[in-house]
């Protein structure tokens, strides 16, 4: 085979090739309050003033049920340190666990909404469910980020990947994390920023 040829790849398997993604770990309450936890490789920002992020959920999953009730969610940064964790809470259900419970995880009381943040990660974007969006078999829940908190240890404006290894999903219930070396190209002077 040529070096550049490209082998045809079977159409439900494309999304893969957007992968390695960062994994999330969504937390959401039901109406009496009661906390789960979903795992996610389906992320995004989708804006920066207002903050907003994109989770993708396919309708069948429970927590989608829960966010669409309260209209609230947490997203939550995990590190490999919680890689066996966040496993769990991506293959076991809500509706018949207490994955804060099993995973085990500690939930605290978020800032501004009512869904808790996961102790154990290294950051909270805590949001208000603004859009929803259907496309094919999953549905894009846009939330506004009201506020956002980080350990000062592992983020100061980027994240140090010298201190935090990240989940990178690469499909199934494989994972890796990054290398400590970062790369800043150049570009020439004259091009433009945005
Ligand atoms: C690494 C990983 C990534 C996942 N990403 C997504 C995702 O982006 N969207 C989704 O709907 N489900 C995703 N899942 C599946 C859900 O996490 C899983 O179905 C979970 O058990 C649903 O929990 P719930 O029934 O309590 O809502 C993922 C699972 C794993 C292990």
């Amino acid at each position: 085979m040529e070096e550049n040829e490209k082998a045809p790849v079977d159409l439900p398997l494309a999304y893969r090739l957007l992968y390695p993604r960062n994994v999330v770990l969504v937390s959401c309450i039901d109406k009496s309050g009661k906390a789960n936890i979903i795992t996610l490789a389906w992320s995004m920002p989708v804006s920066i003033d207002p903050p907003m992020v994109a989770i993708g959920l396919t309708p069948r999953r429970y927590s989608y049920k829960l966010i669409r009730e309260t209209g609230e969610f947490v997203v939550n940064i995990p590190t490999m340190d919680i890689v066996r964790e966040t496993l769990f809470c991506g293959r076991r259900t809500g509706i018949e666990h207490d994955k804060f419970k099993e995973a085990p995880l500690t939930p605290l009381p978020a800032k501004m909404v009512g869904p808790p943040i996961i102790k154990e990660c290294v950051a909270h974007l805590e949001c208000k469910l603004r859009r929803e969006i259907t496309i094919g078999d999953h549905t894009l829940l846009i939330g506004e980020v009201l506020t956002a908190h980080a350990n000062r240890r592992v983020f100061d404006e980027r994240f140090d990947i010298k201190k935090l290894k990240p989940i990178l999903h690469m499909g199934g219930d494989n994972f890796l994390t990054v290398t400590p070396e970062m790369v800043t190209p150049q570009l020439p002077e004259d091009s433009k920023r945005s």
